[in-house]
């Protein structure tokens, strides 16, 4: 008896034993795959992420778009953050997208650098290889306004045949319809003057160019806004898989953080951008151009 006891408790002693192994190598293989998945999702977020372009087509329909202006196709880039050493190729695939999409309209809404004004030049002269039918306009971002006074972009704008729109609006005319493009300033750099930005204005549709999004709301409260295009949130930068959540946010972008956004008869798309600030990460949010096509009710 004594030696069946004494067999019965060994067995179950090694039982014992070999559970508690099996659960030290259990532990052990879940640690490594953690740690190993997280150096892969950072070294993605890093090296492959933030260059990999992607274009967005999209169809924004605007409630009061007359008919003559269905199917205005408008290009927008944005929120650049220029580091020449890396940011080239992508910067040219996108040029290259835009161009290969005949747009109406070009639309670059801001932070062209993020501290070196030095690196402007390098950019506009990838950026000089646009083209648009009626035109390529672009606004102040905040990196910009704390980086160089608004003559300095001006400048490099007019040298390449481009618009600078900063508090100002301008009436253009296409298919026989007319075209209000306005573009403020940075609000977080500047001031927003929206009195000058509509000034001259004579009842048309209207497309605002405003970096920060957030500013949509005191717009459209005072003046008419078909459509705002906006970037400075980066979509986030990095957003959570499948739920899309984004858990870094940033001043004057709260609300308006990514894609279109409807209020009354007004419209707002925020762009993604393209360049980084902060850690060069990007994270399920790629760098994107996008592709706006306008349509008028049915
Ligand atoms: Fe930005």
């Amino acid at each position: 008896m004594d030696k069946i006891e004494h067999s019965r408790r060994c067995n179950v002693e090694s039982l014992d034993m070999s559970e508690k192994k099996g659960s030290v190598i259990n532990r052990r293989n879940f640690i490594r795959t953690s740690v190993l998945g997280s150096l892969g999702a950072l070294s993605y977020a890093h090296w492959v992420e933030p260059g990999w372009l992607t274009v967005t087509e999209k169809e924004i329909t605007l409630p009061k778009l007359p008919s003559a202006l269905d199917g205005l196709v408008i290009a927008q880039m944005t929120d650049f953050h220029f580091n020449p050493d890396k940011d080239e190729p992508l910067i040219a695939e996108a040029v290259a997208a835009v161009n290969s999409a005949n747009p109406d309209l070009v639309a670059l809404t801001g932070d062209f650098i993020t501290d070196r004004a030095d690196v402007f030049d390098p950019l506009m002269s990838v950026l000089a290889g646009l083209k648009a039918k009626h035109g390529i306009y672009g606004i102040m971002g905040n990196h910009d306004g704390w980086s160089k006074n608004q003559q300095f972009f001006r400048n490099g704008f007019q040298q390449n045949g481009m618009e600078f729109l900063v508090n100002q609006g301008t009436g253009i005319r296409i298919r026989g319809e007319k075209l209000y493009i306005t573009g403020t300033d940075s609000i977080w750099s500047g001031t927003v003057d929206a009195p000058a930005c509509w000034r001259g204005y004579t009842g048309e549709t209207v497309l605002a160019l405003v970096h920060e999004p957030d500013v949509f709301d005191d717009l459209r409260a005072s003046h008419r806004v078909d459509l705002q295009l906006s970037g400075h949130t980066h979509g986030g930068q990095c957003r959570v898989p499948l739920i899309g959540y984004a858990p870094v946010k940033v001043r004057y972008g709260r609300k308006y953080i990514y894609g279109e956004y409807a209020q009354n008869d007004s419209r707002i798309f925020v762009s993604r951008g393209l360049g980084t600030v902060g850690r060069r990460v990007r994270f399920s949010c790629a760098p994107e151009v996008a592709i706006l096509t306008l349509r008028s009710p049915k």
